[in-house]
């Protein structure tokens, strides 16, 4: 029975042509929405309907469907990807909302994120702050060299949280300063926390945090609002473990 109910949405939508477009919201409507949709699969209903009617579709982000990849970046009623606990735009589900909802979906809102078209993003920013330094160049060797050098549980499981982070860019949209150091941090800390990261840490958080600042992104003034817009519960303890590693790369 309840399969068969469905819902009709009012979407209020930011379309933007191209970079230099200044955009506006625009009013969609979506039909025969049931719970078991995903909030892509909502949208693809919508622009079928689009195409159908020889309108533009929504251009929006997306890849893996299933939380991984970090590519579905949108802001839904004011909270990035929806504001729903450990919840990537994907993952969310219209039983989340009810017939007759009205939802407001955006782009990710930040400097150094400039708008491609409609809710996409250039989020390339984030690849040049790895870039800089978030990868280790030592030979790891192989399966049994790795297994050689114990490492104590809790840190291995530190540096495991550290790496759950998916580049999104999240945090960086629901910080009021539009500053990446959650993400920032949380690649740092998953390297400087192991033995293998630990020969070029001064050299890496001195690379990655001058090239946050040169593509724009704002510093950390502690609102928390990027723990809280993670998706995979990066803590803001992996800031404070990238401030204690930049000072002490001052006196190395
Ligand atoms: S820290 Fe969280 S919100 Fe930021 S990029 Fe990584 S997964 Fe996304
Ligand atoms: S589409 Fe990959 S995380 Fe959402």
């Amino acid at each position: 029975m309840s399969d068969h109910k469905t819902m009709t949405l009012t979407l209020i939508v930011w379309r933007q042509k191209n970079a230099s477009d200044p955009g506006k919201f625009e009013t969609y409507t979506a039909r025969d929405i049931t719970e078991h949709h995903s909030f892509l699969e909502m949208l693809d209903c919508v622009n079928e309907d689009l195409i159908h009617d020889g309108k533009e579709p929504i251009v929006f982000d997306h890849d893996c469907r299933e939380g991984i990849c970090g590519m579905c970046s949108q802001v839904i009623n004011g909270a990035p990807h929806g504001g729903q606990e450990r919840t990537t735009v994907c993952q969310l589900h219209m039983r989340k909302f009810k017939d007759g909802d009205t939802i407001y979906i955006e782009p990710w809102r930040a400097r150094a994120f400039p708008i491609i078209k409609d809710l996409i993003v250039d989020r390339s920013a984030l690849d040049t702050v790895i870039q800089a330094g978030g990868y280790t160049s030592c030979h790891t060797g192989g399966v049994a060299d790795g297994n050689a050098i114990l490492i104590p549980k809790p840190v291995a499981d530190e540096a495991m949280d550290a790496a759950e982070c998916i580049g999104c860019g999240a945090c960086v949209a629901g910080c009021p300063n539009g500053a990446a150091m959650l993400f920032t941090g949380a690649k740092v800390s998953q390297l400087a926390l192991l033995p293998q990261g630990k020969a070029e840490a001064a050299a890496r958080v001195t690379a990655m945090t001058k090239a946050m600042a040169e593509c724009g992104f704002g510093n950390c003034t502690n609102h928390y609002e990027c723990q809280a817009a993670c998706p995979k519960g990066i803590n803001v303890k992996f800031i404070a473990r990238m401030n204690r590693e930049f000072l002490k790369a001052q006196f190395a």
